[in-house]
């Protein structure tokens, strides 16, 4: 199974798409599933700013939409246009609510600070989920 630093460059090389020419800020995001297969998305930016999708969300969408519904892990990885990443970039709330439609609070969220891995959880940066699904 394909281990963190190497889920992060994925995600580098899904960020290399983004369509990002509003906020300048290209985002990458490597879903691990839990067949080992590895899915990549990136930041689609619209003229209509809320029709903008997240890296993480593309991501979870192909995945999804290739029939996965399992998975273990999501690297994230985003700075401005030719920027050096030195800090991490965390999923903003729609997603994290998003990933929470599929993914318990040990889903691993790995972040990258330009120099390794910085790992969380879903339930560290999503307690007390929402859900209307019950305990499946
Ligand atoms: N963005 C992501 O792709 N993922 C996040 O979790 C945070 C924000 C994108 C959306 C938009 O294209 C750009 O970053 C600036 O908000």
């Amino acid at each position: 199974m394909i281990n963190e630093r190497e889920l992060i460059q994925e995600a580098l090389e899904a960020r290399k798409s983004s369509h990002s020419p509003y906020s300048h800020f290209a985002v990458g995001a490597a879903l691990l599933c839990s067949d080992g297969q590895v899915i990549r998305g990136t930041n689609v930016e619209n003229a209509s700013f809320g029709g903008t999708i997240c890296a993480e969300r593309s991501a979870f969408l192909a995945a999804i939409s290739m029939g996965k519904r399992d998975f273990l892990a999501v690297a994230i990885v985003g700075a401005p246009h030719g920027d050096r990443i030195d800090k991490i970039c965390a999923p903003c709330g729609i997603c994290r609510q998003f990933m929470s439609e599929f993914c318990g609070p040990d889903f691993k969220i790995v972040l990258y600070d330009g120099e390794g891995p910085v790992l969380r959880t879903l339930g560290e940066l999503l307690p007390d989920t929402f859900l209307l699904k019950g305990d499946e």
